[in-house]
């Protein structure tokens, strides 16, 4: 379906397969995987580890290029062109020697914003996730949910349509993460960009997503496509009903059943 920004996939990958060589032996990573991302829309990726995960996010990026295969963005063919996304990495990538708030305006920087403008956003950005206090704090200062928070903020302010977040809370503890995702969801509901999100947990993907695309194990191709039924706002108590508890345990079964497959 077609957004607002007109008749254009925010994101198209179209075909996507990869190979890495390694002393002459081939390792298949990623096999034919196509998939969409409409504008404001919310798409996760499902997957075992070592799926290819992050080598699409990188296809994606621009920092690989595929075997065949494109990437489009905005019905435009970017294949292999960096600076198209904001991208927040598996580890928060903040810089220890830039405080809080100059690691979140560095969004702002790279969009060339006046730099008062960019500090008011900052602070107001700040201030909403619960950072407020923390401006000229150093990363190191921080406890791992703040990082994480501090980290998405500023893949949040940054200029690109296309926001990819490769397992934000894998780090995280089981209470932060649960906190976290009620977070991304709130904020995500209110200021609606494009994203695709990779994670290994199932139900964090159908908290947060419109769709999801299930992986298969390496080399990843796409094994199963769901449209996430649930409507929006989305709240915590969703995760107790009855209708969800039955698709997290599909979701569960294909992912055992693709786990048995692989290790066998
Ligand atoms: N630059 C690289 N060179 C060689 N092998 C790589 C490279 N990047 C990833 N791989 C291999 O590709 C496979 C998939 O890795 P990755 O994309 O990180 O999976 P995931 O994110 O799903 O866990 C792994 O076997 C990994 O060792
Ligand atoms: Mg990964």
């Amino acid at each position: 379906m077609p957004g607002a920004k007109g008749a254009h996939h925010a994101l198209n990958v179209d075909g996507v397969s990869k190979a890495f060589f390694h002393r002459r032996r081939e390792t298949r990573v990623l096999d034919n995987v196509s998939l969409t991302v409409e504008p404001q829309e919310f798409v996760s990726i499902v997957g075992p580890s070592g799926c290819g995960k992050s080598t699409l996010f990188h296809i994606i990026g621009g920092l690989e290029l595929p075997d065949a295969g494109t990437v489009n963005m905005g019905g435009k063919n970017v294949t292999g062109q960096r600076g198209e996304i904001s991208y927040m990495p598996q580890q928060p990538a903040l810089f220890p020697w830039r405080t809080i708030e100059d690691n979140v305006l560095l969004a702002g920087e790279l969009k060339g914003e006046p730099k008062a403008e960019a500090r008011a956003a900052a602070r107001h950005w700040l201030d909403k996730v619960g950072l407020g206090g923390f401006e000229r704090a150093y990363p190191h200062m921080l406890s791992g949910g703040m990082q994480q928070r501090a980290a998405f903020l500023r893949a949040l302010l940054a200029p690109q349509e296309l926001m990819l977040l490769d397992e934000p809370f894998s780090a995280l503890d089981a209470l932060t993460r649960e906190q976290m995702q009620r977070w991304l969801l709130e904020l995500w509901e209110e200021n609606r960009r494009s994203v695709l999100f990779i994670t290994h947990n199932i139900e964090e993907a159908l908290l947060l997503s419109s769709r999801i695309y299930v992986f298969s194990g390496r080399p990843g191709s796409v094994l199963h496509i769901v449209d996430v039924p649930f409507p929006r706002p989305r709240r915590g108590e969703l995760t107790d009903s009855l209708e969800f508890l039955q698709l997290r345990r599909e979701l569960s079964e294909w992912m055992r059943e693709e786990q048995a497959r692989t290790t066998r």
